[in-house]
C-alpha cells in the first residue's frame, strides 16, 4: 500500500548519516565492533530497498575526517569491515546494476581499502540502476576548501577569470560534481546534527531525524522516513500559491 504512494515523490538523492552503532552495542552488552558489524546488515537492507524503490542516488556517511581520531583498533576494524563488505557484496552490486562511487580524502585510507574501492568502482562504472556513494574520510569543510584551492590555482594560471566563479562552477569542483543536490537527509540515533556531511549539497534538503539506532534501522523505518518526506511541501524559496500555479 505504501509502495504505490512512493512512485511520484521519491527523493532523487537520499543521504544517510548512519549513527548509533556504538550505543546499540552498549545497550546489548556487546562491544562497539559488534555494533559496526550489525551496522553493515542495516546497510545491506537499506541498499537493497533503495534499489527496489528506484531511488537514483543513495549516499552513506561511512567514515568522517573526524573519525580518524577514534581508537586505532576501531578504525582498523571499520576498514576491514569495509573491505570484506565490498568483496561479499560485489556480485550483488553487479546483479542489481548499482554503480559504486566514493567521495572523500581517499588517499588517507589504507592502501588495501583504496585498491578494493578502485576495483569495485571501475567494475561497476557502467551500471545505471542506482548510484551508491560511500563517503569515506569525508568532511564537508575539507571538500569545500579543496574546491576553492582548485579554483584559486585555475585563476592563478589564467584558466578561469574570478568574475566567472559562481555556484555552478563551485559545484563542479566538489567530490559530488556528478550527483544532484540531496533531497532527503536521514540521521539515525536521535542526534540532530549535520556533523560536517555534504554541507553544500544539503542546502535545500529535507531533514529527517529518528531515534532508531543504525543497526536497528530496517526498510520499515526507511518507508516511514519516505512517507514523511512526501508530506512535506518543498518550496525552494517560493510561496505555496506559486507552487500550485
Ligand atoms: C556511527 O556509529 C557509525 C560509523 C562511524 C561507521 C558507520 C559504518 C558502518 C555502518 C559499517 C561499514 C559501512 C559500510 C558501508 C560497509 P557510532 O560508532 O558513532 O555510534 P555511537 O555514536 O553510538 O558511538
Amino acid at each position: 500500500m505504501i509502495m504505490s504512494n512512493f512512485k511520484n515523490d521519491m527523493p532523487k538523492h537520499l543521504a544517510i548519516i548512519m549513527d548509533g552503532n556504538g550505543r546499540w552495542a552498549e545497550k546489548k552488552g556487546k562491544n562497539r565492533i559488534q555494533g559496526h558489524s550489525h551496522g553493515v546488515k542495516a546497510v545491506q537492507e537499506v541498499v537493497e530497498e533503495a534499489v527496489q524503490l528506484k531511488i537514483e542516488h543513495l549516499t552513506l556517511y561511512a567514515f568522517s575526517t573526524e573519525n580518524w581520531s577514534r581508537p586505532q583498533e576501531e578504525i582498523g576494524v571499520l576498514m576491514k569491515l569495509l573491505v570484506s563488505t565490498l568483496k561479499s557484496e560485489f556480485e550483488k552490486l553487479l546483479k542489481n546494476r548499482i554503480k559504486l562511487n566514493v567521495i572523500g580524502n581517499l588517499h588517507q585510507l589504507p592502501k588495501i581499502v583504496q585498491k578494493e574501492l578502485h576495483y569495485v568502482v571501475e567494475k561497476t562504472q557502467n551500471n545505471n540502476e542506482m548510484t551508491l556513494t560511500l563517503a569515506l574520510s569525508y568532511g564537508g569543510r575539507e571538500e569545500l576548501a579543496n574546491a576553492l584551492k582548485q579554483l584559486a590555482i585555475k585563476v592563478k594560471n589564467n584558466i578561469i577569470s574570478p568574475e566567472k566563479i559562481d555556484q555552478f562552477i563551485i559545484n563542479k569542483h566538489l567530490y559530488t560534481q556528478n550527483l544532484p543536490d540531496v533531497d532527503l537527509l536521514i540521521r539515525t540515533s536521535g542526534e540532530k546534527r549535520i556533523s560536517n556531511f555534504l554541507l553544500w549539497q544539503i542546502a535545500y534538503a529535507e531533514l529527517y531525524f529518528t531515534k532508531v539506532l543504525w543497526p536497528d534501522f530496517t526498510k520499515k523505518h526507511l518507508h516511514k522516513a519516505l512517507t514523511n518526506y512526501q508530506k512535506r511541501e518543498r518550496r525552494f524559496g517560493k510561496t505555496s500559491k506559486q507552487l500550485l500555479g
